[in-house]
């Protein structure tokens, strides 16, 4: 059911952690499962992404796209960052089973909303950058948790 990189990801997770005094904090659930991600970032003066880590209260496969999208950005301009989509990040994964595609949303999403934080922090505005949902079922549900 699941790909081999997801599985690797899921159990070797890349860059899990948290990066004090980091440039920017995103934080984004999932009311329908109750899963939950934060991702760190640490972004240099060129506006490049020296570093990435996050922490998951979730899934596997919220773990592995966690893991999997940190890779994705580190290194990458912030917005280069920005066009990682949780489609890139699933496409980098071999894939995930229909009903586990959401769960890559919290990725794009959590890093959506930490450069939203970075750009918040620094009083600038990153072009294509929209006011992050704290969480991916705001727009389908009334429910809140
Ligand atoms: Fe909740 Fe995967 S089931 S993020």
């Amino acid at each position: 059911m699941y790909s081999e990189k997801v599985m690797d990801h899921f159990t070797n997770p890349r860059n899990m952690g948290e990066i004090e005094n980091a440039s920017g904090v995103g934080t984004v659930g999932n009311a329908k499962c109750g899963d939950i991600m934060r991702i760190y970032l640490d972004i240099d003066e060129n506006q490049v992404i020296r570093e990435c880590k996050f922490k998951t209260f979730g899934c596997g496969a919220a773990v592995a796209t966690s893991s999997m999208a940190t890779e994705l950005v580190k290194g990458k301009t912030i917005n280069e960052a920005l066009a990682v989509t949780n489609k890139a990040v699933m496409e980098a994964l071999d894939g995930l089973p229909p009903v586990k595609v959401h769960c890559s949303l919290l990725a794009e999403e959590a890093i959506h909303a930490a450069l939203w934080d970075y750009a918040q922090k620094n009083g600038i505005e990153i072009q294509g950058l929209e006011k992050p949902k704290a969480d991916i079922h705001e727009d389908e549900e009334e429910e809140e948790y």
